[in-house]
């Protein structure tokens, strides 16, 4: 059996004359969460749309656990629950009495299940409520609550934290962890706000313009900004200094004011240092840079444009 949960493969769906999605292939492991982070207009909800059967893609292939969700579609969708746009609740009857509603649509989904999914999305205390008393965080944990009735392996979650303040976002994100790591069920989130995912996921596609442009995991991105250090020292004599550690240990060396700033390698610092000291230059501070995610992403959508706009050009 295949040990991803989603499988997608050259997916390509058009809009009259647009593409919006365009070719895209990946997989999501059991257990994964995959974030999909791109700009508005990028082909999020047109992908989770297809996944979830409730678009037709153009061409290309889409599995959950093994079944086309195409010809495959009931066996498909049994397995995926999913909030694509809003959760589709009915707001003058309480939350139990929705997910009550919604269960008896199902097979054997058992009372038991029902509290089971109440208490994983944290609604104890309010669901005997009526849905259109409900914060907007609560419409969201009821929306999850259901579409986990059914036990599915994949959840499908478009944009759930739009809307929510810092607080209702920190709680969802503790919950869909839970989810995912202690139920190992794969969860495959939108954003288009990279600090929202780069504390949730596992792995993150960007997409831009319909085109997947990277899948990295987290590791991986947190590894390219470490490796991307700069160390930056404060000296008397800047432009003076520069030349010194260019020839000393060839690399290239900016200037910003009073700093002189570099790529960082361990040993560089001891040898920039005495090659400094031993010139007669007064060093008043060594500081290290690290690039944060943001500029790693920011470079490697840019990357992908300048060599896009290119093609484009000639
Ligand atoms: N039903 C439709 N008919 C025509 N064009 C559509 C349709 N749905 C989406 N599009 C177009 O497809 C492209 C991708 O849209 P999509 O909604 O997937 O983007 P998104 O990444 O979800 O954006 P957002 O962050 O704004 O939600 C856009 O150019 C959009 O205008
Ligand atoms: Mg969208």
């Amino acid at each position: 059996m295949a040990s991803f949960v989603l499988k997608v493969r050259n997916l390509t769906k058009i809009y009259g004359e647009r593409k919006a999605v365009d070719n895209i292939s990946f997989e999501v492991f059991q257990g994964e969460i995959f974030g999909f982070l791109g700009p508005n207009g990028a082909g999020k909800t047109t992908t989770l749309k297809i996944i979830t059967g409730l678009a037709k893609p153009t061409s290309g292939l889409v599995e959950v656990c093994g079944y086309n969700v195409v010809r495959k579609f009931e066996k498909a969708v049994n397995n995926i629950g999913g909030i694509i746009e809003n959760p589709e609740l009915y707001s003058y009857m309480s939350g139990i009495d929705n997910l009550k509603y919604y269960a008896s649509l199902y097979n054997g989904i058992t009372r038991a299940k029902i509290k089971e999914v109440i208490e994983l999305v944290g609604m104890q205390s309010r669901i005997k409520d009526k849905v259109k008393t409900y914060s907007l965080g609560m419409r969201q944990r009821v929306g999850i609550a259901q579409a986990l009735l059914h036990s599915p392996r994949l959840l499908v979650l478009d944009e759930p934290t739009n809307g929510l303040d810092p607080e209702g976002i920190q709680e969802m994100r503790g919950f869909l962890k839970k989810l995912a790591h202690e139920q190992k069920i794969s969860i495959i989130i939108s954003s288009h706000i990279l600090s929202e995912m780069e504390q949730l996921c596992d792995t993150i596609a960007i997409i831009d313009n319909g085109k997947i442009i990277e899948v990295k995991s987290l590791q991986e991105i947190k590894q390219t900004a470490e490796k991307s250090q700069k160390i930056s020292i404060r000296v008397d004599y800047p432009n003076y200094a520069g030349k010194i550690i260019m020839s000393k240990l060839n690399v290239e060396v900016q200037i910003a004011g009073n700093s002189i700033i570099f790529p960082l390698q361990d040993e560089n610092i001891p040898k920039a240092t005495s090659a400094l000291i031993a010139k007669g230059i007064s060093i008043y501070g060594v500081t290290t840079l690290t690039k944060s995610l943001e500029e790693v992403f920011m470079e490697i959508i840019e990357k992908h444009r300048n060599r896009s706009a290119s093609v484009a050009i000639f």
